[in-house]
């Protein structure tokens, strides 16, 4: 007789990896993040099904074909109008059955037809303790420049799932990263993407594809195992 121990590990093994796609406009520091810790085991029962991106030039896109994930290039101006755009986005994802969609660096508006087909099941990754320095116009450098501005002693980083609005949906993970005297947008753009980063977002992917992330009332609770 089969104990129920064996039967449930059973269980477990035969459901298929969570397939996830990776949107990307630049460097991909973020993606290469997810690679390396999908290949040592950080991330587990995961498959990165594809990484796309709006700008054929990304590096990103490198590092997808080095690590043998498919490496696509969405670009809005290829398609006659915004919505063509939207529509191609949202099949490419449906094509390869994607479960989870990952904006590591993505500076494209995310379709309001890919959010309404993904709700909590987009993530987004964003260089600042939300709800400091977010919404529109906060991206990249622009984040740290803001931050550095306003003289803040903490910054940090925030993965959340994204909503109908710009950095709205609900929080995952933050942590805090100090700010040093002396600090500039780049320093502190490195700083930030080391120390809470290519953490906070692996580790996001791996708690969803373990079903450790229950959102209740626009907040999320992390299941502890
Ligand atoms: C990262 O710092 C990410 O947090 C930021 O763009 C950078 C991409 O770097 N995203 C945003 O500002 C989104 N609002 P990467 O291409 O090296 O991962």
């Amino acid at each position: 007789m089969l104990d129920n121990t064996v039967s449930s590990k059973q269980a477990a093994e035969a459901k298929p990896p969570m397939r996830i796609a990776v949107l990307v406009s630049g460097g991909g520091t973020n993606l290469q993040a997810i690679l390396d810790e999908v290949a040592s085991g950080g991330i587990t029962d995961v498959t990165i099904a594809v990484v796309i991106s709006n700008n054929a030039d990304a590096y990103a896109l490198s590092r997808a074909k080095n690590a043998g994930v498919e490496a696509l290039c969405i670009a809005p101006k290829a398609f006659a109008d915004r919505e063509a755009y939207n529509e191609a986005l949202l099949g490419a994802l449906q094509e390869r059955k994607i479960e989870l969609v990952v904006l590591a660096g993505f500076l494209v508006v995310i379709p309001p037809q890919v959010v309404a087909a993904y709700p909590n099941r987009i993530v987004n990754i964003h260089p600042s303790l939300i709800p400091s320095f977010c919404g529109k116009g906060y991206y990249g450098l622009k984040v740290h420049e803001a931050a550095l501005s306003r003289g803040v002693k903490v910054t940090g980083a925030t993965v959340h799932f994204v909503d109908e609005g710009t950095d709205t949906g609900p929080i995952i993970l933050q942590k805090a990263v100090a700010v040093q005297t002396g600090d500039t947008p780049e320093i502190l753009q490195r700083r930030v993407m080391e120390e809470a980063e290519w953490k906070l977002l692996p580790r996001a992917i791996n708690l969803i594809a373990h079903g450790a992330v229950e959102v209740t009332d626009g907040c999320v609770r992390i299941i502890e195992t």
